[in-house]
């Protein structure tokens, strides 16, 4: 890259420098020493046939003795043949004729008023050029340098303050840069994080089995009593498993790939019916209120997941003979779906972070999940290009609500 803006530069330069050399010679603009050398002849020629004709051959000489080293480029021919035209002495023996010594080429004598300028103006050209060349490609260089660096896996590389330039198009793009760079950091890192939670959460279970699978060996009357045990933990190794496949699948494709028209209240009822039950136990009543038909395009299997886990989440959060309600409704752009409980919410700081995956806040009380409930909601809301956001509700509570938007042309 930089050899070709050199030789492009530099092309340019020479380009420009011949043809003001060719001006130069096309109208003539001799220096003036090179006239004064050129016209020393002439006078010369006019000169001394008048000496001659005053003093003869040896006031010719002499004259010329005394004259010769101020006229290096001009040599006296003491012996040439009489009469030709030029010829100084004729008639005579001695005849004399002025020569010039150098530049008897006629091309060089052309060229050489353009010679030095041309030679400057090659070498000044070429230092210009490289000049040039290095400052333009700097940019480009310093990207592409970056990228390497990036795909050496040095994910905190960054082009701030290393393109010297005040070029808007090219301070954009380092921007651009930095911005991929970072968001490339946060995945990585975010990634190395979830394997480390993956281990995590899968080494616990597997070290109880280990341990019951050792009990066994000793005890083996112990093992009808350790089944229980080892196949709740088994089942969960089971769930987490299946969770993040479930995961992995939102990495692989962000959007849904097989579209149905539903109705998710018939979703809702029955994951609600479900939560009725599981909280008459506790006193918690779960309630629907708002739109009798909550039709939309998606997949249902996902949004039964993204809704169950976040009803289910209300409904163990919820104190003691509290209420949970889930209001739906429906424009004709979207769908909405709020889930609301009395319990004690969440840090405002945390809001966001509760749908990261394996963020747990309150893991003691609520041992039973691994925190990947809400990932893979926010993931299938998202894959329906909807949204899901949490906030906690002013007189007290929780609440989670999920907008889906919904094309009525298509659902007709
Ligand atoms: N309704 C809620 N009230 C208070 N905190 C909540 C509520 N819903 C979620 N959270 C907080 O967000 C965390 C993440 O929720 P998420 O559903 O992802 O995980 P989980 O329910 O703990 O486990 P899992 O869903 O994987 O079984 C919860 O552990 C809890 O701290
Ligand atoms: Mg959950």
């Amino acid at each position: 890259m930089i050899l070709r803006v050199f030789a492009f530069v530099w092309a340019a330069n020479l380009l420009t420098l011949l043809l003001v050399s060719v001006l130069i010679l096309f109208v003539d603009v001799t220096p003036p020493q090179e006239a004064r050398r050129m016209a020393e002849p002439e006078l010369l020629r006019e000169e001394l046939p008048l000496i001659h004709a005053a003093s003869g051959a040896a006031g010719v000489l002499t004259f010329w003795q005394q004259v010769a080293p101020a006229h290096p480029n001009v040599h006296l021919d003491p012996q040439v043949p009489c009469g030709r035209p030029g010829v100084i002495g004729a008639p005579g023996p001695d005849c004399f004729e002025v020569v010039q010594i150098s530049s008897t080429d006629a091309v060089v004598m052309a060229l050489r008023p353009a010679t030095l300028p041309l030679f400057l103006g090659i070498c000044v050209s070429a230092f210009m050029a490289i000049w040039l060349s290095r400052w333009l490609t700097q940019p480009i260089r310093a990207v592409s340098q970056g990228l390497r660096s990036l795909a050496a896996g040095r994910l905190e590389t960054r082009m701030q303050g290393r393109l010297r330039t005040t070029n808007q198009e090219i301070q954009d793009l380092g921007r651009d840069f930095d911005h991929a760079a970072a968001r490339l950091q946060a995945l990585s890192d975010g990634r190395s994080r979830l394997f480390h939670d993956i281990s995590h959460e899968i080494r616990s279970p597997l070290a109880r089995l280990r341990a019951a699978v050792g009990l066994i060996e000793k005890t083996p009357a112990r093992g009808v009593a350790l089944a229980g045990r080892m196949e709740g933990d088994i089942a969960r190794l089971d769930h987490l498993v299946d969770e993040i496949l479930t995961l992995a699948r939102f990495e692989k494709s962000e959007r849904v790939n097989s579209f149905q028209t539903f109705d998710l209240l018939d979703i809702i009822e029955n994951i609600i019916a479900d939560a009725k039950f599981e909280g008459r136990a506790r006193g918690i009543d779960v309630r629907y209120a708002g739109a009798d038909v909550l039709d939309l395009q998606g997949d249902p299997e996902l949004l039964h997941r993204a809704c169950e886990n976040v009803i289910r989440n209300a409904l163990n959060h919820s104190p003691p003979g509290g209420t949970v309600i889930v209001t739906g409704c429906r424009s004709t752009e979207a769908m909405t779906l709020a889930v609301a409980d009395e319990g004690a919410g969440v840090p405002e700081t945390d809001l966001d972070a509760i749908f990261s995956p394996f963020v747990r806040l309150n893991a003691q009380a609520d041992s039973v999940g691994v925190g990947l409930g809400l990932a893979i909601s926010y993931g299938a809301i998202k894959a329906h290009g909807g949204a899901i956001a949490a906030s906690n509700i002013d007189s007290g509570g929780f609440q989670i609500t999920i907008t889906i938007p919904v094309d009525d042309r298509s659902l007709k």
